[in-house]
């Protein structure tokens, strides 16, 4: 078993009856997703929202139930994966450019579930390019303030175009380094007119599933 799929499959386990299940995105959250499909033709009962529409067609095609979410007050577990996860359970996301609802969903959720292999979890964030979303409105202006950051900015491409995210926006990756305070830049990114929400994910996780390639899984309070 791959170690993904396990990290996936054991936050599954904590999915019960009447629940309202936040569904990730990536290559992680999709073992998660299958599984909760599993677990409905099974006879589980739940309703689910979704983080991006690659995750909504999956769902539908396993026939998990989803509900709009501006039928939804609060979710009560949200599960998704992460680029990387630091020793104090601060977060990079955004690596499939869905972190805008992904965050929305995390930051609206009681329990939000982080399911990684072991290769996410490293000692200081900043490895992984973070990705920042931001309005195709005068975007070289946003860019040149992300570059006065020292962020290295790079608009996402993908096919040869600019990447659209599922909300019409751009998505510029940005190298910063070692980030040894994500709650600080955070701010100041998003202090930046023209930026919509960066993929640090700041005290928001509550707990971290990881998943090893023999399939054994650690999870951290
Ligand atoms: C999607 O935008 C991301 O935040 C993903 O959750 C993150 O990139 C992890 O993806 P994988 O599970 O594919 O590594």
């Amino acid at each position: 078993m791959n170690a993904k799929k396990a990290a996936a499959e054991k936050a599954v386990e904590v999915v019960q009856d009447g629940m309202i299940v936040g569904l990730g995105t990536g290559s992680t959250s999709y073992w998660a997703i299958e599984r909760i499909g599993e677990r409905v033709r099974e006879g589980l009962s739940i309703q689910a929202v979704s983080s991006s529409l690659a995750s909504e067609e999956q769902a539908k095609k396993l026939g998990i139930p989803l509900i709009p979410l501006e039928q939804v007050k609060s979710i009560d577990i949200y599960i998704d994966g992460a680029d990387e996860v630091d020793q104090g359970f601060q977060l990079i996301k955004g690596g499939g450019g869905a972190l805008l609802r992904e965050k929305i969903l995390a930051s609206s959720s009681k329990q939000f579930i982080v399911i990684v292999d072991d290769s996410k979890m490293v000692e200081t964030l900043g490895r992984f390019p973070l990705p920042v979303e931001i309005v195709p409105f005068a975007s070289h202006l946003t860019v040149e303030k992300l570059r006065q950051l020292d962020g290295q900015p790079e608009i996402r491409m993908k096919d040869g175009q600019i990447f659209i995210s599922d909300n019409g926006n751009y998505i510029v990756d940005c190298h910063f380094g070692t980030i040894a305070d994500p709650e600080r830049m955070s701010a100041e990114i998003n202090a930046i007119a023209g930026v919509v929400e960066n993929g640090l994910f700041v005290h928001m996780a509550s707990q971290i599933i990881v998943g090893h390639a023999d399939a054994s899984v650690k999870v951290i309070h």
